[in-house]
């Protein structure tokens, strides 16, 4: 798929068939995806989760689920959970000196890349940034001195494409100025 169809076509998918499981090369070519993202000095501090035993995933699914949010994440096949890690000296230091926390944006880049690289392989995917991170860390045995950024969800998608609703192009760009 051509890129520009390939960012046309990802959407947030909220609606998974269960009963289909994701092969393992395909989550392998995304995780691969991922390792090739972009960072601040190529500090890379990030570290992947794959949760696909069905087990784990109703238990992920649990700790995406509350106050009437994330509701569909039990149809889910798979999750990649996204640990932000410490960044490396340059980028520590050089995020210091511009007051930019670079791991964040680096871990939003990864998660682009994953998310792009599931429609790729013809899967729906959505990045979740709600949800219990306590709860989380705990199924997962992940240190209490680690973030949790996010969770994409993955699995064959239900759902229709919809068209993207977005801000005119006027309102989030401008020529040569601000
Ligand atoms: C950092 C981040 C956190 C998000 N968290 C959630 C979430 O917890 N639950 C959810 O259903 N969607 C979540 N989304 C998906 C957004 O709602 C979605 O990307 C946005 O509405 C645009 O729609 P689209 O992805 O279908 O183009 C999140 C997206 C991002 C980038």
């Amino acid at each position: 798929m051509d890129f520009y169809q390939l960012v046309e076509e990802r959407q947030s998918c909220r609606a998974y068939d269960s009963s289909r499981e994701i092969p393992q090369e395909k989550l392998n070519r995304i995780i691969e995806a991922a390792r090739l993202a972009p960072s601040a000095c190529n500090s890379q501090p990030w570290h992947f989760i794959t949760i696909t035993n069905p087990n784990n995933r109703l238990k992920v699914a649990e700790a995406l689920t509350s106050m009437g949010m994330n509701k569909w994440a039990s149809q889910a096949t798979a999750f990649i959970v996204i640990v932000q890690e410490s960044p490396n000296f340059t980028a520590r230091l050089g995020g210091w000196i511009k007051n930019k926390h670079f791991p964040l944006i680096d871990c939003g880049i990864v998660a682009s890349h994953i998310t792009l690289a599931a429609t790729a392989e013809g899967l729906g995917s959505c990045i979740l940034g709600w949800f219990g991170e306590k709860q989380l860390r705990n199924i997962l045995q992940i240190p209490r001195s680690k973030r949790i950024l996010m969770v994409v969800s993955l699995g064959y998608p239900l759902d229709e494409h919809r068209q993207h609703i977005r801000k005119p192009l006027s309102d989030i760009s401008s020529p040569e100025k601000y």
